[in-house]
């Protein structure tokens, strides 16, 4: 049997049944409320909440529990504080088999889901011959971490790149294009100078009244299905598609070509959809626009607000196009979990098609559809992030900087190491750094994109976390060369017990935390863990030796750092940032 290692999954069951036997089987659904705790390894706040439906004094309540509660092998000692808080230490065996059993555990006591589901993830989705900007790095991090954590929990996650790729801007890039000549706008695009490509197109789309009656008519014609357009077209799309990948594979991203779906797949699908939704009688014309009143959205003079199915020029746009793909998603993915990962600019937007696709009936329970909102990335004067000339920030230029940065500070640290090693680590960490920033905080709030603050080797940073994993390569390199084995986890004993204990019982808490990043959709909570990790593991390495410890020690002591090691590698690769055993 593979026993839950977490102490909170293991003692929940332990209180209900406690709860069951003192107030009867209706009551064995109350969450037992256990808690990490500063005072103890953990609290359990059940009483309070019980209390209430039994209208009964919180502190007897509690009293009736302890008194049915069986877990004298988990527990070594239940304190009841306060009106009626459970203090609880963990057994120092207990916690000792718990590391072994976790250890032995390939799955590193992450539990799988209990109702695995098919999820689509729509993350990155830049815009064709457009350049990737923050805001897209914070989709595709946010995104790619999730995917990964998802498909961990044993979900079925289907990538959705939502690349911009078609609409009215392709008359005036595909124009441009033929201004520029095929070959050097690819090479222009091709190594990534999509801002000024399509600034140039706007440009003149502006100002030359010529220019802009052909763009006009070469909409006309893409959207006519017209041979050569599609062909120009595929031209520009492509290019960018390949410059997009060039990204992801930099940022370590497993996004792939086949995971583009792209506006333009959905643009068959718009015409039928709104002659479906005219027909039906669901979307009505106001103002020669035909329209979709989600209910409940009302602009600031109370009139309900439309979602635009068809202009009334006859356009379709960007809210025609997510109505398609939200019921692609539904009906032919059959995907029941709908993840985007877009800014919060988009909540409205969003929440509107997520309503218009309920009221229609096709989005029902139990599937569900969830804005992964994040906020903006700020330059370190607080506003958004700009160049000095005001145009956004490229992608490419963040990771080559961060990559050089890297390269200043391992040059300084890691003297030993071959040019080559340097360059492998010094990309590892910059490219880790960045992404481990964006992760790390809260993702609606805005982060102040800081270089200097990301690639620090203290605090809640990748770096920090690369070197405590670099350290216990270097360690185990030790031990192998001196035939130092690991061996079963003991009690922790002796000076630095507060420490090693500490440590134990943080690594037992990772599989709870991966789940809790499934519920939450909030990758900053593995990164604090993580944090705390590496910290509980400085601190136990202080207090406590390992490879001169005496032989028994040193082998549980090595478990443990195994246990460390493979946690924080575990932790970091769930994250997409990779750990170098070299720092
Ligand atoms: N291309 C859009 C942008 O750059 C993001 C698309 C998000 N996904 C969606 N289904 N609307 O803002």
């Amino acid at each position: 049997m593979n026993l839950a290692v977490d102490p909170e999954t293991v003692l929940a069951p332990r209180f209900r049944a406690a709860i069951a036997a003192a107030f009867g089987e209706e009551h064995r659904d109350a969450d037992p409320m256990l808690r990490a705790s500063d005072r103890a390894d953990l609290q359990a706040n059940v009483a309070m909440g019980l209390a209430k439906r039994l209208g009964q004094p919180p502190r007897k309540v509690a009293e009736a529990i302890q008194a049915k509660l069986e877990a004298s092998d988990v527990l070594e000692r239940i304190e009841l504080a306060g009106p009626g808080f459970f203090n609880l230490w963990l057994r120092g065996d207990w916690l000792a088999a718990a590391a072994s059993r976790a250890l032995a555990d390939a799955r590193a006591g992450v539990p799988l889901a209990a109702e695995p589901s098919r999820i689509v993830i729509d993350y990155s989705s830049p815009n064709v011959a457009k350049e990737m900007h923050v805001g897209h790095l914070r989709s595709t991090v946010i995104g790619d971490a999730l995917a990964r954590v998802l498909e961990l929990r044993g979900h079925t996650v289907i990538r959705q790149n939502h690349v911009g790729d078609w609409g009215t801007p392709f008359g005036m890039l595909i124009e441009h294009l033929l201004d520029v000549g095929e070959d050097a706008a690819t090479r222009e695009l091709g190594v990534g100078e999509l801002g000024a490509f399509y600034k140039a197109a706007r440009k003149k789309f502006d100002e030359a009244p010529d220019f802009a009656a052909r763009s006009r008519a070469r909409v006309v014609a893409l959207q006519g299905g017209d041979a050569e357009t599609r062909r120009l077209w595929s031209v520009l799309v492509d290019v960018s598609k390949r410059y997009f990948g060039s990204i992801y594979e930099r940022l370590g991203v497993t996004l792939r070509p086949g995971d583009v779906a792209g506006e333009s797949l959905y643009d068959p699908r718009l015409a039928p959809l709104a002659d479906e939704l005219r027909a039906s009688g669901a979307a009505t014309v106001t103002d020669g626009a035909l329209c979709l009143f989600p209910p409940g959205f009302a602009a600031k003079d109370g009139a309900p607000l439309p979602l635009i199915v068809q202009k009334s020029d006859g356009g379709f746009g960007y809210a025609t196009t997510d109505l398609a793909a939200i019921r692609y998603r539904l009906d032919e993915l059959r995907a029941t979990r709908l993840l985007y990962v877009v800014g919060a600019p988009q909540a409205q937007h969003l929440a509107m098609v997520f309503e218009a696709a309920r009221s229609l009936g096709w989005l029902r329970p139990p599937a569900q559809a969830t804005h992964v909102a994040f906020g903006s990335v700020l330059g370190t004067d607080k506003r958004m992030f700009k160049t000095r000339s005001g145009d956004t920030v490229r992608l490419v230029d963040l990771i080559d900087e961060a990559e050089a940065r890297a390269r200043g500070v391992i040059e300084e640290k890691a003297r030993e190491l071959s040019d080559d090693e340097r360059a492998e680590i010094a990309r590892a960490i910059g490219v880790g750094a960045i992404k481990y920033a964006d992760l790390s905080s809260d993702r609606v709030k805005d982060y102040v994109f800081d270089l200097d603050r990301m690639l620090s080797f203290d605090g809640n940073t990748a770096p920090y976390l690369q070197y405590a994993h670099a350290r216990l390569c270097s360690m185990f390199r030790k031990a192998d060369a001196e035939g130092a084995a690991a061996g079963p986890v003991l009690a922790a004993s002796g000076d630095g017990a507060v420490k090693e204990r500490a440590l134990v019982l943080h690594l037992l808490r990772f599989g709870a935390v991966v789940a809790s990043v499934d519920s939450t959709l909030e990758p900053h909570k593995l990164c604090t863990y993580l944090h705390e990790l590496a910290t509980a593991f400085m601190a136990f390495y202080e207090a406590c030796p390992v490879l001169k410890a005496d032989e028994e020690a040193r082998a549980s002591r090595l478990s443990i750092c195994a246990l460390t090691r493979r946690t924080l590698r575990q932790g970091l690769a769930l994250l997409g940032v990779e750990a170098p055993e070299k720092m």
